[in-house]
């Protein structure tokens, strides 16, 4: 853990070195990509929802004016439009460092992993044990949760720390034993806005036991695009509209791991690796679309003379080192001010100098309701949220009341220092009475 972490800060102090100096985000050019912004209004509720790239975009426009009949079949529209749609698999699959066939699109993360949890329940018996994580948002534990207790298995919780709403992996480790069949946490929770070490703690679940890993990467992956070799899960969850991209929920399960679950497609599509867990009919436009996004990495590595030497994933590792230094610059204002305020309690870690911290920003105001921090916030111009997000044992796990919930200030790459000033300012004036 330790090592870790010294890991985390010698990356991010190399990162500014190697790059902060000589190679910055360049902020006009990544706002020219992003039609929708626009200078009236901070956005800052990333996590429910990114952008949409303009590569996305025409991508969307052009399928839905030009290719919008059954893909697939030999003539002309038809036939473009299953190359598109091969394309997104072909690009994602790469970028994920997957093979094609390991990929689903589906129609979101919580519907991809509702099916998931048919594939898996019936695996299951009275013996097995599962271990599911309180800092998950519901996508990642309900669907699982129920699908062991049908199956009768043994559901273990790996709880937060009440304080922070932060993980220790000591607790986790503790749950695991021959027994264990499955284990899910998030990459980042939405709301603590912590990235998990989660290389480290599936070698560690490996040293203990033979279980599979399944990983919610949803709020992680706006801000980093995984080697998943290397992260070596056996499922990974994540959802394109919060990646600047379309509503479309991307499911990796490792070929190895989906031969032995339950397909959950029509019964003549089962032995099709890409069609077996998912029930329905892609969205093909949205599906095409997926390619806008890796799209939009490429002409950003290009702008900033990011080279492809050996792999697309390679190369991203540079597009995110760019991101988590200007992302860092966003948070730490923010983090700042929350931490001195006697007037909230700040979720997740104070500060982002471990390199594991994503700029989305939860806390609990201590003498006004979120729901009335949120609607003044909203009135100075500033789109932040109030609420749960779904991920109410987060804060149940930290006595919160999950009904008013807590405020939620969640940036991306594409967000500005002159809107955190603003957004520092009006949390400065909106706390104060
Ligand atoms: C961390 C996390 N996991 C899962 C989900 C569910 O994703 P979807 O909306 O695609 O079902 C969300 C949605 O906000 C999320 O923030």
């Amino acid at each position: 853990m330790i090592f870790f972490k010294a890991m985390s800060i010698f990356g991010i102090l190399a990162d500014a070195i190697m790059m902060g100096e000589k190679v910055k985000l360049d902020i006009d050019f990544v706002r020219e990509q992003f039609p929708q912004s626009n200078e009236d209004y901070v956005y800052c509720s990333n996590a429910g929802g990114s952008f949409v790239a303009r590569q996305v975009l025409e991508i969307l426009e052009d399928f839905n004016r030009y290719k919008r009949i059954q893909p697939y079949s030999p003539f002309s529209p038809s036939r473009e439009g299953g190359e598109l749609m091969d394309r997104a698999r072909g690009l994602w699959a790469d970028a994920l460092n997957i093979k094609e066939d390991e990929l689903t699109f589906g129609p979101s993360t919580s519907s991809n992993s509702y099916v998931m949890a048919q594939a898996i329940g019936p695996t299951l018996t009275k013996q097995d044990e599962i271990v599911v994580c309180q800092q998950d948002h519901e996508a990642n534990h309900g669907a699982w949760r129920r699908a062991g207790e049908r199956s009768g298995a043994t559901v273990r919780e790996w709880r937060l720390l009440p304080e922070t709403g932060l993980l220790d992996t000591a607790d986790l480790y503790e749950l695991l034993n021959e027994k264990t069949r499955w284990v899910f946490f998030p990459h980042c929770s939405n709301l603590v806005g912590t990235t998990n070490p989660v290389r480290d703690i599936i070698e560690e679940i490996r040293n203990r036991c033979d279980a599979f890993v399944g990983v919610d990467g949803v709020a992680h992956v706006p801000h980093h695009v995984p080697d998943l070799k290397a992260l070596d899960c056996d499922l990974y969850l994540f959802s394109l509209y919060k990646v600047f991209g379309p509503h479309q929920g991307v499911l990796y399960v490792r070929s190895s791991v989906g031969d032995k679950l339950v397909a959950q497609s029509h019964h003549f599509l089962t032995k099709e690796p890409t069609k077996r867990f998912n029930p329905a009919g892609p969205q093909h436009a949205e599906v095409a679309a997926c390619a806008g996004v890796l799209d939009y990495f490429r002409s950003f590595m290009a702008h900033h003379n990011i080279v492809e030497h050996d792999s697309f994933n390679h190369a991203l590792q540079e597009v995110r080192r760019l991101f988590a230094i200007h992302e860092k610059k966003l948070a730490t204002p923010i983090l700042e001010f929350l931490r001195q305020s006697s007037k909230v309690q700040l979720l997740g870690k104070p500060h982002c100098e471990d390199g594991d911290r994503a700029p989305t920003i939860a806390f609990r105001p201590l003498k006004q309701a979120s729901e009335q921090v949120t609607r003044k916030m909203n009135m100075l111009g500033i789109g932040a949220e109030h609420g749960d997000f779904y991920a109410g044992r987060v804060l149940k796990g930290m006595s919160i009341d999950p009904s008013d919930g807590v405020v939620r200030i969640s940036l991306v790459h594409y967000n500005t220092e002159d809107e955190v000033n603003t957004i520092v300012a009006g949390l400065d004036r909106t706390l104060a009475g």
